[in-house]
């Protein structure tokens, strides 16, 4: 059940990539046809991890041209939004469970022409999109519970894609869903099908020697040749 309308998109996560290499790592995955460069940013207390700040997207901002897709899966987004904003973010995710005033956020995004995107829990439910519809450009199933890399995909977020690809369908929105964790060439398609715009994927594209040829397959794989 796609749209049936456009391709589906591969964002490379840069969490899977060697940091010491990030420029190179990205440079590869561009070539291999990355539609968008997702940065996932955590912070230690959302998550149980630490990773990136403002200062990397600024950075991977000189050396790509692809968009870049800041998922902040962090506390109290709205003191940190501006700054990503500042670094050259195209799209801005923040968690729907972390805000208190929601759709003052992701309007703040958008009235400094950045895309903005909700991104969903596996176990949040999608009842609270209803009062966010015309706020959002992009809304993010995760199909792992975040903070890390290379975990497996939770098969009940399929049923969920597809509810969520049959809202947007009905009410003929023009929001992108993109699916987040536990993406591989595996599952990709199936992912696709149930609805999927966007996929995420940050081991399947980094680990292993080439970034390159792993996103040309995934590209293969979802869109065919
Ligand atoms: C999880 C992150 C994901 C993750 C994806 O907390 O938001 O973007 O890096 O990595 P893989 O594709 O390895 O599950
Ligand atoms: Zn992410």
């Amino acid at each position: 059940m796609t749209t049936g309308k456009n391709k589906v998109q591969i964002a490379p996560s840069i969490l899977s990539a060697d940091f010491a290499r990030l420029g190179d790592e990205v440079q590869a995955a561009v070539s291999g046809g990355a539609d968008l460069i997702h940065v996932d940013v955590m912070d230690g207390h959302f998550v149980p991890n630490i990773t990136i700040g403002p200062l990397v997207v600024s950075a991977l901002k000189k050396i790509t041209a692809v968009p870049l897709d800041v998922h902040l899966m962090i506390e109290n987004p709205d003191q940190y939004v501006d700054a990503f904003i500042g670094a050259g973010s195209d799209f801005i995710t923040v968690h729907a469970e972390t805000g208190y005033h929601l759709q003052r956020t992701l309007d703040a995004i958008r009235r400094q022409k950045v895309r903005a995107g909700l991104a969903l829990n596996p176990a949040t439910t999608l009842n609270v999109l209803e009062h966010l519809w015309p706020d959002v450009d992009l809304i993010l199933l995760m199909s792992v519970n975040p903070g890390f890399g290379n975990q497996k995909f939770i098969p009940q977020v399929w049923p969920k894609i597809q509810q969520l690809r049959q809202m947007i369908n009905d009410k003929t929105l023009d929001i992108l869903i993109e699916v987040d964790g536990g993406v591989k060439i595996d599952n990709a398609v199936q992912t696709a099908q149930a609805g999927a715009d966007i996929l995420v994927a940050g081991s399947a594209v980094f680990d292993g020697k080439n970034p390159q040829e792993n996103v040309r397959q995934l590209k293969l794989a979802v869109n065919g040749g």
